[in-house]
């Protein structure tokens, strides 16, 4: 339909991935994160439109028919979707990307021109590009899902722990193998949908087996590590297609991916081989999932009232937010605690840990939302050794991430892990609305410390009164 000169394709793309990569760089401080968002948008435009006036070159109405469909659908996901979902919608946003890898590469086989436009060793290749995209596309397809019914809590945080494992992982990885040599060798010769269609489900399995392997404490790293995959799958895509925009975008996903994996694996002092391999934490799926607590004695309670006489006299105030503020919706209350209090004089300051909440920087971006100050709020690696001069911490709806038995129990799923020690301040106040665990469902020694007290309620009701005491 269009007539468009290659060069200027070549041209949009490389501004294409131009912009991808800012995108990614602005995305990586706060300050800079909207306009780094614009550079991403910006960029999948012009890369739409060169494509479909470039490479499309017919069948333009199913293109457009796709594109409508598929972006009233994202629309309306982003619309509807609350902020304590965006895990669960990232997860099976990534199992499309693996879908799509896996149809691409089944039409590219099927393709009736594949053997007149491929032959000898460019057909070897070529093949091994379609089987290693299908590949990669069904483990990522199957092992989303997966992470997406933990992360809702439709499946069960528990790790699934199969006897011999690991041998059966090995098993499906030498059967991958095997029937790839197949599938080139039958290829080559007209035929190869069957090992292609055998791999599919071993994939499939493998996906499955992996995701469902891993225990509710180590969904951090799953999450950003299907995320890798979801890149690696697209960039697959794109050698078969031969896309030069899709292998580089792929690609860019694919390591940013990786790299966040190792960035949560260091932040829960984890071996990224030991979570694959799976088998860690309990898991009870959901905070409110979670069994009841442990009797580890008395705790003491405060109210509103008390609250806002401790914060009122305290010098120095560090707020650690957790799963709990997203789900009251609590950060513009904060935001006005945090301002009432400044005004009298008291240091206030937010200590973020790196896995808080269910998603990479999920409280950056409450507190974003909130409009709170970039230069009050730390990272835990910052602010964890000033402790012992702060007057009050506030725990708001945060438990896995200031739990003192990660340091101190070396059974605990999340042994290792560091975390916030706010117990070595004057005061703790934890903010909850009963006893229950925390995502990897297990009880939390802070709670019944001596220095603790328990303002218990919805953090949004109970945050609204502090402010009002204030
Ligand atoms: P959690 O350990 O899940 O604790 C959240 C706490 O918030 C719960 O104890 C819950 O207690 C409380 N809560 C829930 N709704 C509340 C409300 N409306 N008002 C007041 N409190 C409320 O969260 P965390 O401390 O942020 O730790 C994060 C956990 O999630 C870690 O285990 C981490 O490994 C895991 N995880 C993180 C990610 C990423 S990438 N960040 C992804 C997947 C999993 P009540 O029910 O008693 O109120």
């Amino acid at each position: 339909m269009f007539e468009v000169n290659v060069g200027i394709i070549q041209v949009a793309y490389i501004i294409a991935t131009i912009l991808f990569i800012l995108a990614l760089g602005g995305l990586s401080n706060q300050e800079t994160a909207r306009r780094g968002n614009w550079y991403g948008i910006i960029g999948m435009t012009i890369a739409l439109v060169a494509t479909i006036i470039g490479p499309v070159e017919q069948n333009y109405q199913y293109l457009i028919l796709a594109l409508l469909v598929g972006g009233s659908i994202g629309i309306l996901l982003a619309k509807r979707v609350q902020m304590t979902q965006m895990p669960e919608l990232v997860a099976i946003l990534h199992s499309l990307v693996g879908l799509a890898a896996v149809a691409v590469g089944f039409a590219n086989f099927m393709d009736p021109g594949r053997l007149s436009h491929y032959m000898g060793v460019e057909l070897t290749i070529h093949d091994i590009e379609t089987y290693l995209g299908i590949l990669i596309g069904a483990v990522t397809f199957s092992g989303s899902i997966i992470a997406f019914g933990k992360l809702s809590g439709r499946i069960g945080g528990s790790p699934l722990t199969l006897p011999g494992r690991h041998w059966l992982n090995l098993l499906l990885l030498l059967g991958a193998i095997w029937f790839g040599r197949e599938f080139v060798i039958q290829s080559a010769a007209g035929a190869g949908i069957q090992p292609l269609i055998i791999m599919t489900v071993i994939a499939l399995l493998f996906g499955i087996h992996m995701v469902m392997a891993i225990g509710g404490a180590d969904m951090p790293v799953v999450v950003s590590m299907l995320n890798s995959y979801s890149g690696w799958a697209a960039s697959a895509t794109g050698f078969m297609l031969g896309n030069d925009l899709l292998i580089v975008t792929g690609a860019l996903v694919g390591s940013s991916g990786a790299i966040l994996s190792y960035i949560m694996c260091r932040a829960m002092n984890r071996k990224f081989i030991a979570v694959i391999a799976g088998g860690f934490g309990t898991g009870g799926g959901t905070a409110a999932a979670s069994g009841a607590a442990e009797d580890q004695g008395e705790v003491v309670p405060v109210d509103a009232q008390e609250t806002a006489e401790l914060l009122s006299n305290a010098k120095e105030v560090m707020i650690i937010p957790g799963y709990g503020m997203a789900v009251a919706q609590a950060q513009h209350t904060v935001f006005e605690i945090t301002k009432a209090l400044r005004a009298k004089g008291v240091n206030v300051r937010f200590g973020i840990h790196p896995v808080a909440g269910r998603m990479p920087g999920h409280m950056n971006v409450l507190l974003a939302e909130a409009k709170v100050p970039y230069d009050i709020v730390f990272e835990m690696d910052e602010i964890n050794e000033d402790f012992p001069k702060v007057d009050v911490s506030v725990v708001i709806g945060a438990n896995d991430i200031v739990n003192p038995s990660a340091l101190t129990d070396p059974n605990s799923p999340i042994a290792g892990m560091p975390v916030l020690e706010c117990w070595k301040g004057e005061t703790s106040i934890v903010l909850k609305r009963s006893m229950a665990t925390g995502y990897a469902g297990v009880q939390n020694p802070l709670f019944f410390l001596e220095n603790t007290r328990m303002l218990f309620g919805d953090a949004k009701t109970t945050l609204d009164e502090v402010l009002k005491a204030l």
